[in-house]
This record gives structure tokens, C-alpha cells and sequence, in this order.
């Protein structure tokens, strides 16, 4: 087991200039050609930049999201339950060392990232800093905010950094299985008891709106949607990938039997999709802000965690550093 460090972090970054003519020719050819760059490429420091700040906020979404669910596991209310809800959780810390390895390759360790998040100088998705007061909520959760990420992640398959690429693939393979494991629970309590499926609306009352804004601010607040889109980053604006979603959740909310929280909810024809009501925007920013329900709580955790872990880091170091020692005499003896 490796630990990766500022001293063993891959050396993938091109060591090329920020104005190597050859090399900027050559990225904008790979980018018209819509063509996949590696991280031994050249690029231009802001595509770099902006790859790191999308991936590690990526890769922190997905460690600081294991914890709304974490508080279900001991009170999951069956075996199979808690094996189900294990398994997407775990999934989830997986997700998190796909894309840290992604942003690696960029040249930017894992401990600096690390650092960053529990600073509180790196953002994640304000979803999770939403409390789960429920075990209904472990089905909105599922149905609504890994449907969102999948949205907003099948796109990324074919983001223009291969390393993050390829990493989606995965990670969407298993968002898909989180989905439905969170619609399936909502599906059992609205064909249960009038308490079971009360319990049902209410979550999905307090999770709908919360996850419609994970798609971000709308198109003519979001700056810098435009450049990533010429970089092949992302491939659908904030805007079309919330239309998409909530087309796509109307006849999911009609299957399950629940009312999706909107009054303005209705189909326009013309148009070919749904129009919706407005979105609560200064929630969003008191959140981002830091003044969600849990954003202390959730770093604080975090922070804990981190620290309880350093024994394993450290064991893990000593363990690299006498294995490289030994290839080293063998080398050595070889060599002789
Ligand atoms: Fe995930
Ligand atoms: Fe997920």
C-alpha cells in the first residue's frame, strides 16, 4: 500500500513552460478534434486549474457525502437494508479515491487537497450539509441526489481529461445502482402504512429543491460554465442539465406516488419539457456560505476522522519507504 505524498506523487505533470508554442498547438488540435488529454500533455495553466479545483471539489462531495447516510447504517431498518446501504456508502469513499488519483496526475497532492478540506478553504456540494432526520431520507437521497450527480456526471464520461474520464465511467456505473436502491426504499414506504408514506412525502419535500440546486447557479450567473465548455470539460449548461433532471423525475414521482414540491410544475408543450418555479437561490448561498444545517458538524467529522487515520498513514509510510529500501539492496546486489 502506498501512501501518496508531495514526494512520491506522480510526476505526470508536463514539465513544459506555459508558452511552449509546440505544446499549445497540440493541446488546441486534441481539443477541436474532441480528442482526450493526458496528464503527460501539455496544457494551459488555467485548463490545469481548473481541472484540480473541479476534481478535488468532485472528489470531496463524495467522502463528505458518506456522512448523512453513515448516521442510517446502525439504525437501517433491516439486515439487508443496512448491507444495501453499507455498499453505497462504501461505494462513495471509492468514488473519492477515483478522483483524488485524477487530480493527482495534475500534479497536486493528495494531502494538499486533503488540508484544504479540512481548513474549510476547498468547497463541496452543499447537499451535504442537509440533515437526515429520517430513514426516508436515505430514499430521497438516493432517488433524488444520486439522480442529480448522475446527471450532472454521465456528461463528465466524456470530459476532455482522460483521467476524469475514464474515472466517471465507473463512478456512474455505480450511481446508477444508488439510484435505484434510494428509489426502491421510497417505492416500499408509499406501499406501506399512511405514517410510512407521510414520511415518504415529507422527505421528498425537504430534499427536492436542495437537489435541483446541485446543478449550480443558473447560466447567467455562472461565469465560468462558458470556458469549460470550449474545453470540453462540461458539455451541458447548469440550466439544461436541471431541465433534463426534472423531466426526468416527473414520471419517476408519478410511479412512486409522491407530489414533486412545486406548484408550477407543469408540461409545456412548445417548449418539449417541463416548467418549473423559481429556485430559493439565497438559501444556496447562506449554505455555500458555511450556514447550512451541518457544515460545521460535517467538517468537524471530517477533521476526526482525519486524525483518528494518521496511525494508518503512518504505517503505511514506514511500510513504502522499507519496501523501496529492499528493491534498493536487491538492485544493488544485482548490480554488483
Ligand atoms: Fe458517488
Ligand atoms: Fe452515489
Amino acid at each position: 500500500m502506498t501512501v501518496p505524498t508531495a514526494a512520491n506523487a506522480p510526476a505526470f505533470a508536463s514539465s513544459a513552460g506555459p508558452d511552449d508554442a509546440d505544446g499549445r498547438t497540440r493541446f488546441e488540435e486534441l481539443i477541436a478534434a474532441d480528442d482526450r488529454v493526458e496528464p503527460s500533455d501539455w496544457m494551459p495553466e488555467a485548463y490545469r486549474k481548473t481541472l484540480v479545483r473541479q476534481i478535488s471539489q468532485h472528489a470531496h462531495s463524495e467522502v463528505i457525502g458518506m456522512q448523512p447516510e453513515a448516521n442510517w447504517i446502525g439504525r437501517a431498518p433491516s439486515l439487508k437494508r443496512k448491507a444495501i446501504l453499507m455498499a453505497k456508502v462504501q461505494d462513495e469513499a471509492g468514488h473519492g479515491l477515483y478522483l483524488y488519483s485524477a487530480a493527482q496526475t495534475l500534479g497536486t497532492d493528495r494531502d494538499t487537497m486533503f488540508e484544504q478540506l479540512i481548513a474549510g478553504s476547498a468547497k463541496y456540494s452543499s447537499i451535504f450539509n442537509y440533515l437526515t432526520p429520517t430513514w426516508a431520507d436515505m430514499g430521497s437521497i438516493g432517488w433524488l441526489v444520486d439522480g442529480a450527480a448522475i446527471c450532472n456526471q454521465v456528461p463528465l464520461c466524456r470530459a476532455s481529461y482522460g483521467p476524469y474520464g475514464r474515472a466517471m465511467v465507473r463512478i456512474c456505473k455505480e450511481e446508477s445502482f444508488h439510484q435505484r436502491q434510494g428509489f426502491e426504499i421510497l417505492l416500499s414506504l408509499m406501499a406501506g402504512t399512511p405514517e410510512q408514506r407521510a414520511m415518504a412525502q415529507e422527505s421528498v419535500n425537504r430534499w427536492y429543491w436542495p437537489a435541483l440546486m446541485m446543478f449550480g447557479p443558473p447560466d447567467d450567473e455562472s461565469p465560468n460554465s462558458q470556458q469549460s465548455m470550449a474545453w470540453n470539460i462540461k458539455r451541458l449548461s447548469n440550466d439544461g442539465l436541471r431541465q433534463r433532471f426534472i423531466d426526468m423525475l416527473v414520471p419517476q414521482a408519478e410511479v412512486l406516488g409522491v407530489t414533486l414540491p412545486d406548484p408550477d410544475l407543469r408540461w409545456n408543450e412548445e417548449r418539449g419539457h417541463y416548467d418549473h418555479g423559481p429556485l430559493d437561490w439565497d438559501e444556496f448561498h447562506e449554505v455555500l456560505a458555511g450556514r447550512g444545517q451541518a457544515n460545521a458538524q460535517r467538517l468537524e467529522r471530517r477533521r476526526q476522522a482525519h486524525e483518528d487515520g494518521a496511525w494508518v498513514r503512518e504505517a503505511a509510510r514506514a511500510y513504502a519507504e522499507r519496501m523501496a529500501a529492499r528493491r534498493e539492496e536487491r538492485f544493488e546486489k544485482v548490480a554488483s
